[in-house]
């Protein structure tokens, strides 16, 4: 059987009286060493992003505010689910390509990555990466 393309993680959540820490740590909700983070925000009405793949990096993305729905295509199936709640992590690896759509206008997607900015691990052409995954 194919691994599922959609793999969420659950991040602990040490609320109490007086509000909400949600906590990512090795040993915990994060399967990686985190080298970078990033975060969208302020995305404008109706735009898309993301339409690329990675060769090696591995992303956490955790919405924190608001919602976005995410569609990951690993060359042969596709899958989308909404992240709406900083109690899930999506975990994506390489060989799957990445889409974002719906933001919400209060959306902000936290991204814990496990290397620097590369340009060079980037596949922006969908029509490469099902090249690249089909003959890998
Ligand atoms: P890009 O990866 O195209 O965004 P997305 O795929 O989410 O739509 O990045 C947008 C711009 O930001 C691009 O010029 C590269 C730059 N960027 C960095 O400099 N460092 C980073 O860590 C990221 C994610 C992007």
């Amino acid at each position: 059987m194919s691994a599922p393309l959609i793999q969420l993680v659950d991040i602990p959540q040490r609320g109490d009286a007086r509000g909400q820490i949600s906590v990512a740590e090795i040993g915990g909700a994060l399967p990686f060493v985190v080298r970078r983070v990033y975060w969208i925000h302020g995305t404008n009405p109706g735009v898309s992003r993301g339409f690329h793949a990675h060769k090696k990096l591995r992303q956490l993305c955790v919405c924190v505010a608001g919602s976005v729905r995410f569609s990951l295509f690993d060359g042969w199936r596709e899958e989308s689910v909404v992240l709406d709640s900083s109690a899930k992590g999506l975990l994506t690896v390489s060989g799957l390509w990445r889409e974002m759509h719906d933001f919400s206008p209060d959306c902000v997607l936290m991204v814990l990555a496990d290397a620097e900015y590369d340009e060079a691990d980037y596949i922006r052409d969908r029509a490469e990466f099902i090249k690249h995954v089909h003959s890998s």
